[in-house]
């Protein structure tokens, strides 16, 4: 008894001693420096992806507790010395400058500020810190330079400046390096060549410059990098090959290549057959020629990438993968090959989880079997005629894209038994129903569903309470749209374009809280009214164009503030213009052509309708009056602001594949259809208030807009001068003036506008001679036609006298070449919202794979 007592009192003692030595550890100078770090940030306005509230480690430091116990703090036992700092995510947000107390913690060995919004230019100061070993500034909004005092810290390990706004080259002295292990400077906007100093660090083990602006060749000596384990070079603008010293480096497993410029041939030299090389991917580059059969001698791979390597229409070897027997990833996508491929070939390779053989010629035989558990699965234009029956056993699938085949008939009943499948793309076969009775599908727990451009015919599925994204495009559904679509709550994304659906749109989305942010239901023959009661305030995009609607635009949309594309063209709405649209502050594409819109479209009371966003406006053929306010155009920022993109979520939020994608739009023009992507759409800007009643002055404000590139305010009641502010529009391509009362000379500032290569002024009052400069005269004179006090080339009445000809045929030609390029911004464009819908699709797909592929590396790892 008493002795364990006295070992518990000692116990005692000792832990009371340790925790009051422990409460004076941190020396003032120290807790003072930290105390006033935590100053220079403010830590509100921080939200997480999920909206759950972050850690914000600073928050809960104190005065009455040691500064060495500190969230993120530990200190040097001895010492009392603050030597780590990690405050990796505590919404840190405000500049890092150069006299910043951080700069006073000189004894650091690891810093680590990931995750945070630290910005600004990154302080020469940094190199105060001379004992740090790791330094990781990852996931911040740093830009400029690197600052070469960086390569004064020749302690380093690990040097993490991934995912920053970082520019300029990587400073040579970084080469000073040369303890460094892990370099990381992915996801910046780095440029110049391949930095050759990192050839003098022998004892880098992880190299990763993804994701920025390289270019030039890789070295052809790569040899000295003789610890190297990793190596991401992924989308740059590396071209030239790829040395072949670099598959020589025995401790080489993973090698990002992809999305780059290289060029074949592949020398992957005298690799010894126990190469350790795990992970190679070579896709998305300009590769060509054979598939090298050496690759056969990588035994290891268990990923392998060649996508888009272009084998000339060449014969391909597809047995030389067989010797891969661990290849877990395998992606041969349009590899350009005459070759067909009997499918049972990959039967050998039994560890297989992702396959894509999209735009290869297969041979599916209806008995084959493959015992690979499959979960993702891309056969997308390999010719395929009958639906895969080995697909029955494939009990892992949970991703099936085997669209653009030339499958008929039905849709098996016992797809939809398989347990884990989610994503299902179908598209463009000719598919006419699903076996099964009408609930087949509900059995299931799809999340994607893709059958646009097939023949499906009614009736429609029922689709299962999982559903997210429903595309069903371009078929032969008929009737009225089903009102079980509307108990689908998990629904997103609902396209029905395309099909000969009539009756009403349904009216029961208000009773079950939707979430859907995309609904076109565009070009079938829907009729009525469009519903009064709300279809969710998720709204992002809503295309009902081309159908037989009629009666007012719903007040209810007013609560759609995420609306970005709102499209009601050619349908008989009956109302005035929808002023609440200026609470929509997200709009981007707002068209209402060819409806029975009237009525005034500048409300008195209101000097300017604010459009911060809008880039397509198109009012066109309805029956709008009224004079516009000289200030009408005022605050349409996006339209007379340059952006050079969407800013949809700082740029370290985005997902790889999501980017572009966004920001597109497609335009059909007669009968042309075609897809402005990334900047094609921000440029793309237009306003087309043609076909109306508009009277009074052409508002001096238009002047403003200088990022618009198509206007259109012809066919209208337009009077008075052209004003020469018109200049300012300096990217304006298209300018349609005609068929109004406008009188006076047309000014010769026009002249000026060196991209204007459509024009027409055509039916006005206009006098004079017209500006001479090549654009203006290369116009053809129906462009000028009707103006009967007009003269000057290409008008035929000359003004005055001495009048210089120039051979009619040679303009002519001209004329015909420049009237074929822009015909795309003809007068008559229809607003499609092609990828609009796209972006929250590619997103989910995208993230879905790289789920996938962080959960098979981990079994890699
Ligand atoms: C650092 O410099 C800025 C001006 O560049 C100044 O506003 C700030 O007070 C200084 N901070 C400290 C801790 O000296
Ligand atoms: C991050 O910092 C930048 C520049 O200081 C600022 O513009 C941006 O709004 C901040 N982002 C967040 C999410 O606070
Ligand atoms: C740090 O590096 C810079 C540039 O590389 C150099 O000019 C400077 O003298 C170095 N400072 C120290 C303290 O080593
Ligand atoms: C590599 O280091 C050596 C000696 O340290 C130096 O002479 C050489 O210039 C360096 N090479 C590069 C590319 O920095
Ligand atoms: C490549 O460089 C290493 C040292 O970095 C050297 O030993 C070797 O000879 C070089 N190889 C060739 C082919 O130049
Ligand atoms: C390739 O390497 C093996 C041993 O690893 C050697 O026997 C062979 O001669 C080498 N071949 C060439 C062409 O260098
Ligand atoms: C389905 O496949 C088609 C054709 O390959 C493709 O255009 C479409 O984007 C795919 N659908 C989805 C939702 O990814
Ligand atoms: C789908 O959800 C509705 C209501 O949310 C429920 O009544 C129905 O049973 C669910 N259906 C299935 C197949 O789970
Ligand atoms: C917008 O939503 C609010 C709250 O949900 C609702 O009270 C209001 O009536 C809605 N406005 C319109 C025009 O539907
Ligand atoms: C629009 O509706 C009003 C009545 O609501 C009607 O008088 C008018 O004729 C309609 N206009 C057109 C063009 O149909
Ligand atoms: C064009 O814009 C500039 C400033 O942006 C302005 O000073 C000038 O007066 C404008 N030109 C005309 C003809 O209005």
């Amino acid at each position: 008894m008493m002795h364990s007592c006295v070992i518990w009192s000692l116990c005692l003692l000792f832990s009371l001693f340790f925790s009051s030595h422990a409460k004076h550890l941190c020396r003032p100078d120290q807790k003072d420096a930290l105390w006033e770090f935590k100053s220079e940030f403010y830590t509100d306005g921080f939200h997480s992806d999920d909206g759950t509230p972050v850690d914000k480690k600073t928050e809960r430091w104190s005065n009455n507790i040691d500064c060495c116990a500190w969230d993120g703090i530990s200190c040097d036992p001895k010492t009392g010395k603050v030597v780590e700092l990690d405050l990796t995510d505590s919404s840190l947000n405000g500049p890092l400058r150069s006299n910043s107390s951080l700069f006073r913690l000189r004894h650091l060995h690891i810093m680590n500020l990931g995750s945070n919004n630290l910005s600004g230019i990154l302080p020469d100061s940094i190199s105060n810190l001379k004992h740090l070993r790791v330094l990781s500034l990852s996931g911040c909004s740093f830009y400029g330079k690197i600052p070469s005092s960086l390569g004064n810290l020749s302690y380093l390990t690990n040097l993490d400046l991934s995912h920053n706004d970082f520019i300029g080259k990587v400073p040579d002295s970084l080469g000073n390096l040369k303890k460094l292990t892990d370099l990381g400077l992915d996801n910046n906007k780095i440029t110049g060549n391949f930095p050759h100093v990192l050839l003098n660090m022998s004892e880098l083990t992880q190299i990763d410059l993804g994701s920025n602006q390289f270019e030039g060749m890789l070295p052809s000596n790569m040899s000295s990098l003789s610890k190297l384990v990793y190596f991401d070079i992924n989308e740059n603008s590396f071209h030239g090959s790829i040395p072949s010293s670099l598959f020589m480096i025995p401790s080489l497993i993973q090698l990002y290549m992809g999305r780059n410029s290289f060029s074949g041939p592949l020398e992957i030299g005298n690799i010894s057959s126990l190469s350790t090389l795990g992970f190679l991917s070579l896709g998305e580059n300009n590769f060509n020629g054979p598939i090298p059969r050496l690759i056969s001698k990588l035994v290891g791979l268990w990923y392998l990438d060649l996508a888009l390597w272009n084998t000339e229409k060449r014969k391909v070897d597809f047995s030389i993968f067989l010797h891969l027997k661990s290849l877990t990833f395998l992606d041969l996508s349009y590899i350009n090959t005459r070759s067909i491929v009997d499918l049972s070939l990959f039967s050998d390779l039994m560890s297989l989880g992702y396959l894509d053989l999209s735009g290869i010629n297969l041979k599916v035989s209806p008995t084959l079997h493959l015992l690979s558990p499959i979960e993702i699965l891309t056969l997308s234009s390999c010719n395929i005629a009958e639906f895969p029956k080995f697909l029955e056993k494939q009990t892992s699938l949970s991703y099936l894209d085997i669209s653009a085949n030339q499958i008929k008939g039905q849709v098996p009943e016992w797809l939809w038994t398989l347990p884990f499948l989610q994503y299902v793309n179908i598209s463009q076969n000719s598919f006419t129903g699903f076996e099964g009775s009408a609930d087949v599908i509900q059995r299931s727990e799809i999340l994607l569903l893709d059958i646009s451009s097939n023949l499906f015919k009614d009736p429609f599925p029922l689709l299962p309470n999982s559903t997210k994204f429903f595309l069903g495009s371009n078929n032969q559904f008929s009737g009225e749209i089903p009102k079980t679509i509307c108990k689908l709550t998990s629904l997103d994304t609902l396209v029905l374009s395309d099909n000969s659906f009539n009756g009403s749109i349904p009216r029961c989305f208000e009773n079950f809280s939707t979430k859907l942010s995309v609904m076109h239901l565009r070009n079938n023959s829907l009729y009525g009214t469009f519903p009064e009661e709300s279809i969710g305030d998720h709204l992002k995009s809503l295309d009902v164009g081309d159908n037989r609607l009629s009666g007012v635009l719903p007040k209810s949309l007013i609560n759609c503030t995420r609306l970005e594309f709102l499209n009601v063209e050619n349908n008989m709405f009956n109302d005035t213009f929808p002023f609440w649209v200026r609470f929509l502050t997200n709009l981007q594409v707002l068209v209402l052509r060819s409806n029975k819109f009237h009525g005034p479209i500048s409300s008195p009371g209101e000097d300017s309708l604010s459009f911060p966003k809008l880039r397509i406006f198109d009012i066109s053929k309805n029956g709008f009056t009224g004079v516009l306010p000289s200030y009408y155009f005022a605050s349409w920022t996006a339209m007379s602001l340059f952006t050079d993109n969407v800013d949809i979520m700082p740029s370290r939020f985005e997902g790889r594949d999501s980017g572009n994608l966004y920001n597109s739009v497609s335009m059909t023009a007669k009968g042309l259809v075609m897809e402005l992507v990334g900047s094609g759409f921000t440029i793309y800007k237009t306003i087309d208030v043609s076909g109306n009643k508009l009277q009074g002055n052409i508002p001096e404000s238009i002047s403003l807009l200088k990022e618009l590139i198509v206007l259109n305010m012809s066919n209208n009641a337009f009077a008075g001068h052209i004003s020469p502010s018109l200049e300012n529009l300096t990217n304006l391509q298209s300018l349609d003036l005609s068929q109004n009362r406008l009188s006076g000379e047309i000014p010769s500032e026009l002249a000026k506008l060196s991209f204007l290569a459509r024009m027409n002024f055509s039916y006005n009052m206009l006098e004079g001679p017209i500006p001479k400069g090549t654009q203006i005269q290369s116009q053809s004179s129906s462009s000028f036609a009707e103006n009967p006090r007009l003269c000057g080339v290409p008008l035929q009445e000359t003004c005055g006298r001495g009048d210089d000809a120039t051979t009619q045929e040679d303009e002519d030609e001209e004329k015909e070449e420049k009237e074929q390029v822009l015909s795309w911004i003809a007068a008559a464009i229809g607003y499609v919202p092609g990828v609009f819908c796209g972006f929250t699709i590619g997103h989910i797909l995208s993230s879905y794979k790289r789920d996938w592929f962080m959960k098979i590396s981990r079994s890699f790892a």
